[in-house]
């Protein structure tokens, strides 16, 4: 076999892996040997192997010994696959915490367009966009689909650094042409469309197979549309079979009104961005609070995702819970979403716990009937639900042979001159052990994160 091209590859690893095969099932292997081969793709994935088998594993899947370490993982930590963010505005990464307690429309107009509109500036662009990058995959989000601002030359930095640091991401130029300052809003549809193509044969040109980066259709909201621009984007998607939709949906009920307002002609959001060609199975819809009964048959029946951003939901001026488990219950595909910005949280730790605390309110709401979020389930959708919802799933969200591998190695034990944050007893389980860390734990925990292989975090 020969070495690696790729540095750092393989990888092999020996120790406790945890990752969701399905909705309810959190999978946890001990003692497993786990190799990433030269191209980043999990080669080998086997459980209870001793350490004295390692050895000859190793030569039995073509390698000659001694070409590559394995690491050997100790109690306290373990593998899991790493985050994926299904709703992420990077140029807002800057303004997380100001502006909570507002209504969505008066803290677009009064703290976030003008802040995105600093990224007419490529310089400020590039530094931004890389602390952003740097700052998600410290989190351990290996995979966020993002909203850039509006300007088509600092959405292709976006994609640049995404590429150059490493993190897997889907990328959109934001289209707006309406209902937001003249200083920040797209010149004209045409113009919103040809830097959207522009943007779109960019990415495509830094990463034809898209191994990482990826352009994503991503008209803001129909508020921020005008009929033509929603129509060009829908022929956008229609010629590009290939990439994922992404869109606000249902966020609040001051925002569906208005909706409504502007498109008389529909009854629904739903019926509305369908009507544009912009709903099928690579749509990400943000937020789906309110969706009628009728909505939610639709996106159900359409296949498309939900973004659930419980911590944006929660901050604004309401205590707005989107139905996950209904979603859940039908089939639909559901991801979580920092909502960064709107919500204040860069850390999907968080975000998992906050899905927790509103799954509790709705259980309160609806008398039992939609039974909150176990644990395993608020981890499928840090991990393989996002995939889902990304339209990545074959590639990525959890630890199946064949897939890249997109990890982060956990630490819960004391880090010498970090501190100790999720104190491990000895009586602990690995189970309490990894409840611990969702519980508690943050980023000083991730002490390696892994993208295709690639070691990423700084
Ligand atoms: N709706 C339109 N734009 C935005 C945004 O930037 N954030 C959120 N949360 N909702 C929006
Ligand atoms: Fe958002």
């Amino acid at each position: 076999h020969n070495p690696s091209q790729v540095p750092g590859l393989p990888l092999a690893f020996h120790g406790t892996v945890i990752h969701s095969k399905e909705l309810n099932e959190l999978e946890i292997l001990e003692n497993c040997f786990l190799l990433v081969d030269n191209s980043g793709q999990i080669q080998s994935l086997q459980a209870n192997v001793a350490s004295d088998q390692i050895n000859s594993m190793i030569s039995a899947l073509g390698y000659a010994p001694d070409v590559f370490p394995v690491k050997y993982l100790q109690r306290g930590q373990f593998l899991c696959p790493g985050f994926v963010d299904t709703h992420n505005h990077a140029p807002q990464f800057a303004q997380r915490g100001v502006g909570r307690g507002i209504s969505l429309l008066d803290w677009l107009n009064e703290v976030t367009f003008a802040h995105e509109a600093k990224f007419a500036d490529p310089e400020y662009a590039k530094g931004m966009y890389t602390r952003c990058v740097t700052g998600f995959l410290q989190q351990g989000i290996t995979t966020a689909s993002y909203y850039a601002s509006l300007h088509g030359p600092a959405t292709k930095i976006l994609a640049d650094v995404c590429f150059d640091k490493g993190q897997r991401a889907l990328v959109g130029k934001c289209n707006m042409n309406r209902n937001s300052p003249d200083w920040y809003r797209d010149s004209s549809v045409q113009d919103s469309l040809h830097q959207t193509r522009e943007v779109i044969q960019h990415i495509q040109q830094i990463d034809p197979e898209s191994t990482l980066v990826k352009p994503v259709i991503t008209p803001r909201f129909a508020i921020s549309c005008e009929s033509e621009l929603l129509q060009g984007l829908g022929v956008i998607a229609k010629e590009h079979p290939e990439l994922p939709i992404q869109t606000h949906f249902n966020e609040a009920r001051q925002e569906i009104e208005f909706t409504l307002q502007l498109f008389p002609e529909h009854r629904t959001e739903t019926e509305l961005y369908k009507s544009f060609g912009l709903l099928n199975e690579r749509s990400i819809l943000a937020h789906c609070i309110y969706l009628k009964e009728e909505e939610i048959q639709e996106i159900k029946q359409l296949r498309c995702g939900v973004a659930h951003c419980p911590i944006s939901n929660t901050t604004m001026d309401a205590f707005m819970v989107a139905p996950i488990r209904e979603y859940l219950r039908r089939g639909i595909k559901v991801g979580l979403g920092t909502d960064s910005g709107g919500g204040h949280s860069a850390s999907m730790l968080e975000i998992m716990r906050q899905a927790f605390v509103v799954s509790i309110a709705q259980q309160e709401a609806t008398k039992g009937q939609d039974p909150a979020l176990s644990l395993a389930e608020g981890f499928y959708l840090a991990t393989l639900g996002g995939a889902q919802v990304c339209g990545l799933d074959a590639k990525v969200g959890n630890f199946a042979v064949g897939k890249e591998f997109d990890a982060l190695e956990i630490h819960t034990i004391e880090i010498e001159g970090r501190g100790v944050m999720t104190p491990v007893e000895e009586e602990d389980t690995i189970p309490v052990i990894f409840e611990k860390w969702v519980m508690t734990g943050d980023d000083r925990n991730i002490a390696k994160v892994y993208v295709r292989g690639r070691s990423v975090k700084a």
